[in-house]
């Protein structure tokens, strides 16, 4: 992994360098931008390389689709001749909505200076919130033509939240911090949409594997994956619901969740309705309840008298013999005793039905089953406890080989259910340059 990990920065430092130097063109505007994703193999968490600062470094970051902004830690490595601190009262504090102005008592330089504004930055692994200091920098990444990475472009004046080293703690190996892509002005998707003029919108496509790069599109369409499919076709869509009251570790009364909540009206398991408590799918005045989607979960989370209903459903739709639990998955089969499609092993399908009973998001085998080891599968759901805050968060192994787009302008998603049933994957994108 660690061989792997340096091929990787030391590939992307090539492209970002090379690309720099041949593709200066001010006046070239993007119509969209991309990211590569890995999957960290000991802690799931998704990954996505940004280059920052003045001179150009690789940043390993954490990718928090309901994330508030990016932060990086700045304790450590923070070298640049770019960096600005944002200073209190100006417009770009009131844009990233902090109300706070900060002193700082250690030796001046990234992360500390004095009269200026200050966020939360927040480690949503492990749920952990300090205060950093709001700053601006280069950022460069390559944009697309949908097909192939272009030439790489830059942003003069990036925001984002400084944070110290401990905030790293629980992070996949090599992370400097999150990339936030929430719903926030500070958000990136706000931000790379307002530097070039195109539409808010961005989608995820999750690798399922460790071995390939999944990826991340702003701005507009097509997304063209291997062999020549454009997947930003046939998607289904659905409304994106805000939570009026934040998620975030630490926030202001009336402030609105960052992250993206959907209207799952029922649940199917072998296309059968289950009984469940309704009020805990919708979103309460007190922000409890709803369903969001996360790629900081690496299962779907479910309250419990839901994860009862659908795991007591699919064991019996199943009808076979179960082996050993291997936690935190409870329910798991020998593998051999299922049939194979293109979207994974036959087991009963998952549907989450939305705004009418014929929009449902399908979850099939290859998106509900888990390979834990040679021969065994499990469910790759857990139980939530009793009262969490949101019902239904929707994890990153649901989400994997499925494109997402977040459409912020118009608060819809698109959503492609399985890619395998279309004979591609989200590693199937060429990261070859053309640029
Ligand atoms: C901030 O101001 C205080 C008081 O004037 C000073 O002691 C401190 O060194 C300053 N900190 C920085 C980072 O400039
Ligand atoms: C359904 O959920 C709501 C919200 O958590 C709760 O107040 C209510 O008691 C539940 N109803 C039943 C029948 O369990
Ligand atoms: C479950 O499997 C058993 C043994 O194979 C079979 O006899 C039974 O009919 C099955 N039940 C259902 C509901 O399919
Ligand atoms: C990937 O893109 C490169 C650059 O456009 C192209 O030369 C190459 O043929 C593509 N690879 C495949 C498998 O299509």
């Amino acid at each position: 992994m660690a061989s792997k990990l340096q091929f990787l920065l030391f590939s992307t430092l090539l492209l970002f360098s090379t690309s720099f130097i041949t593709n200066a063109q001010p006046s070239f505007r993007p119509r969209a931008l991309v990211l590569s994703i890995t999957k960290d193999p000991s802690v799931l968490q998704y990954l996505a390389i940004v280059s920052q600062r003045t001179p150009l470094a690789s940043i390993n970051t954490v990718v928090d689709l309901g994330g508030q902004f990016l932060w990086v830690d700045c304790e450590q490595f923070y070298v640049s001749s770019s960096y600005t601190p944002a200073r209190c009262g100006s417009a770009q504090c009131s844009l990233a909505r902090s109300t706070s102005c900060g002193t700082c008592n250690s030796p001046a330089g990234p992360g500390c200076n004095n009269n200026t504004c200050g966020l939360f930055p927040e480690n949503t692994v492990t749920n952990t919130v300090t205060s950093g200091e709001l700053a601006q920098d280069v950022l460069a990444l390559p944009s697309t033509n949908g097909r192939n990475p272009g030439p790489v472009v830059s942003i003069p004046r990036l925001l984002f939240t400084c944070a110290p080293s401990f905030l790293l703690d629980g992070l996949a190996s090599g992370v400097r911090g999150m990339a936030g892509l929430g719903r926030a002005p500070i958000g990136l998707p706000s931000q790379f949409a307002a530097a070039f003029s195109f539409n808010r919108k961005f989608a995820i496509c999750l690798p399922s594997t460790t071995a390939a790069n999944g990826v991340i599109f702003f701005g507009n369409t097509p997304y063209t994956m291997q062999p020549n499919i454009d997947i930003s076709t046939g998607l289904t869509y659905t409304p994106l619901l805000i939570n009026p009251v934040s998620t975030a570790g630490v926030s202001t009364q009336g402030e609105r969740s960052t992250e993206y909540f959907i209207g799952v009206k029922s649940i199917k398991v072998n296309e059968k309705a289950i009984s469940l408590n309704t009020s805990l799918l919708s979103i309460q005045s007190n922000g409890f309840g709803g369903t969001k989607i996360s790629t900081i979960n690496p299962y779907t989370v479910l309250e419990t008298s839901i994860y009862k209903a659908v795991t007591e459903t699919f064991v019996r739709e199943a009808n076979l013999s179960r082996v050993a639990s291997v936690a935190p998955l409870e329910f798991c089969y020998d593998s051999r005793n299922f049939g194979s499609t293109r979207v994974g092993p036959a087991v009963p399908s998952i549907d989450l039905v939305l705004q009418s009973e014929s929009v449902f998001w399908r979850i099939s085998g290859a998106n509900s089953m888990v390979q834990i080891r040679e021969n065994v599968l499990c469910l790759g759901f857990v139980d939530g406890g009793s009262e969490p805050r949101t019902s239904i968060v929707i994890g990153g192994h649901q989400l994997e080989d499925n494109l997402l787009q977040f459409d912020l302008a118009t608060s819809r998603l698109g959503f492609s259910s399985s890619l395998l049933g279309r004979q591609t994957s989200c590693s199937n994108f060429n990261f070859t340059s053309n640029a």
